[in-house]
C-alpha cells in the first residue's frame, strides 16, 4: 500500500501519506553538531563488539533513571535501531522446536523474526471487544512446555494500547513460574499520551527473564540513524555482543557518539517531540470519530490509531485501496498486523497537523458519499419493492373488477373466444 501511494505520489496525486511510523521532525541541531564533531575528530573505525563504553554508559546511566532502577553498562547492548536489537535476541533465545507466543494485534515485522529464528509462532488474539487488553488466563492457556519467549509491544503498534502494572505483573509471574523469556519491544516507551508508562522490567523478579528493546528512532526522531540497544541479564547480554561479531561488526562510531549527544539532550527534546505528538493523536482523533462507519480504538500512546471499518462491508484492504484512489490518503490494511484486525485500518499521525486535519477531511467525504450511495441505494430497493407490492395489488384488483363484471361462465366464453 505504501509503495503504491509513494508510486502515485511521484506521479503528481497529492498524496496524504499517513501509513508511515516516521516522525517527520528533523533531528535536533545538537545531535547534528555532534555527529559533525565526531567526524572531524576522524570516529570513521571499527567500533568494538557490543556498542562504544561510553554510550552503553550514557544509555545505562539514561535507563536508570527512566526505570527507576539500577541499570549497569554490562546489561546494554547496542544496535542499528530496536529492529536489529529484536532480530539478534530472537537468534539468541528460541530455535526450531520451540514456541514464541504473539500478541495479535502484533507489529508487523515479528512473524518473520520469529521464523528466521525457526520457532513456531502461536497466536494470542487479543479481542478488539475490550480494547485489546491482557488477560492472562487465555495468555496461560497457550502456554506449553516448548513455549520459550513471549513477545510483548507497549505502547502497541498498531493499537496504541498501554498495557497496565496488573497486565504486566502477571504476565511476568506468567513467564517466572513457565520459564519463558519476556522480549519487551518498548520503542515507544516515550510516547505515552493518557496515564503511564510501565515496563515489564519494574516489576519484582523481572531481572531474570526480561529483555527490553529500544532506540532513539520515535523519541528522538532518529529514525534514519538506526541505533538502538538491548537491556537484559549480563550472560544474554555477552551472547548478544558474541552474535553481534557476524553479523554486524558493531555500530558506526560517529552514530555512536551523536546518541550520546542525544541521550544528554533528552530533557530537552522529546518533551518537544512528544507533546507535537500529543496533540497531533488529539487533532486526528477527534475528527476520526466523527466519521461515520468509523470505530476508533483511541491509542493511549504511540503514533497511530487503530479504525474498525467493518461498516463499510468490506475488509481493510479493500477499503485502504479505495481510500487511495479516491481520496489520495494512504493507510496500512489491518491485515498487516494480523487475521484479527483485518476488518482494521492504522492510520498515523506523524505528520503536521494541517495535513492530518485535510486527511481527516477526505475521509470524512469519502465515508458520506458511501453511505449517501447505500441510502439512495436502500431507497432505490424500497421503491422498487413498493411499487411491486402497488402493481401485484393493482392486478389483483382488476382481475377482483374483472371477474365481477365478467362471472366465471362468461369469462370462460371469452376466454374461449379469443381463442
Ligand atoms: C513496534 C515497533 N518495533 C520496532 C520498530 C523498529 O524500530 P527501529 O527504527 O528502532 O528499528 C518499529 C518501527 O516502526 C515499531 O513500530
Amino acid at each position: 500500500m505504501t509503495n503504491r501511494a509513494n508510486e502515485l505520489d511521484a506521479a503528481g496525486e497529492d498524496i496524504i501519506h499517513l501509513g508511515i511510523g516516521d516522525p517527520d521532525m528533523d533531528t535536533d541541531e545538537s545531535i547534528r553538531d555532534a555527529l559533525q564533531l565526531s567526524l572531524e575528530n576522524g570516529r570513521t573505525h571499527y567500533p568494538p563488539l557490543a556498542g562504544e563504553p561510553a554510550l552503553r554508559s550514557e544509555i545505562a546511566s539514561h535507563c536508570s533513571d527512566f526505570y527507576k532502577q539500577d541499570i549497569s553498562p554490562g546489561q546494554i547492548i547496542v544496535f542499528p535501531g530496536c529492529q536489529t536489537a529484536l532480530f539478534a535476541t530472537m537468534q539468541c533465545l528460541a530455535e526450531a522446536g520451540d514456541e514464541v507466543i504473539l500478541l495479535q494485534p502484533t507489529y508487523a515485522t515479528y512473524p518473520a523474526v520469529v521464523a528466521a529464528c525457526g520457532a513456531s509462532i502461536v497466536y494470542a488474539s487479543l479481542k478488539p471487544d475490550d480494547g485489546f487488553r491482557l488477560h492472562i488466563e487465555e495468555l496461560a492457556a497457550l502456554v506449553t512446555d516448548k513455549t520459550r519467549v513471549i513477545l510483548l509491544n507497549s505502547p502497541s503498534n498498531p493499537s496504541g494500547v498501554v498495557f497496565t502494572r496488573a497486565e504486566l505483573a502477571a504476565l511476568v509471574r506468567l513467564c517466572l513460574e513457565n520459564d519463558i523469556w519476556l522480549v519487551s519491544d518498548e520503542v515507544y516507551a516515550a510516547l505515552v499520551y493518557d496515564g503511564e508508562f510501565t515496563s515489564p522490567l519494574d516489576i519484582e523478579g523481572s531481572e531474570h527473564n526480561v529483555v527490553v528493546l529500544r532506540s532513539l528512532s520515535k523519541s528522538h526522531a532518529m529514525s534514519g540513524w538506526r541505533l538502538g540497544w538491548t537491556i537484559s541479564p549480563v550472560l544474554l547480554a555477552e551472547s548478544l555482543a558474541e552474535l553481534s561479531q557476524p553479523m554486524l561488526f558493531g555500530v558506526s562510531q560517529f552514530i555512536q557518539d551523536a546518541a550520546i549527544s542525544a541521550l544528554r539532550n533528552t530533557d530537552k527534546i522529546v518533551p518537544v517531540n512528544r507533546e507535537r505528538l500529543h496533540r497531533r493523536r488529539d487533532v486526528l482523533c477527534e475528527r476520526l470519530t466523527q466519521i461515520p462507519g468509523f470505530k476508533v480504538f483511541h491509542p493511549a500512546g504511540g503514533m497511530f490509531a487503530l479504525v474498525d471499518i467493518s461498516a463499510f462491508e468490506c475488509d481493510g484492504e479493500t477499503f485502504a485501496n479505495q481510500l487511495l484512489d479516491a481520496t489520495g490518503v494512504s493507510v496500512v490494511p489491518g491485515f498487516a498486523f494480523g487475521e484479527s484486525v483485518a476488518n482494521c485500518i492504522r492510520i498515523g499521525f506523524c505528520q503536521e497537523t494541517d495535513q492530518l486535519i485535510e486527511a481527516a477531511r477526505r475521509m470524512q467525504r469519502f465515508a458520506d458519499t458511501y453511505f449517501d450511495k447505500k441510502r439512495f441505494q436502500k431507497k432505490k430497493r424500497f421503491q422498487k419493492n413498493a411499487w411491486q407490492q402497488l402493481s401485484s395489488r393493482l392486478v389483483g384488483t382488476t382481475s377482483m373488477l374483472f371477474d365481477l363484471v365478467f362471472p366465471k361462465s362468461a369469462n370462460d366464453g371469452l376466454q374461449c373466444a379469443a381463442k
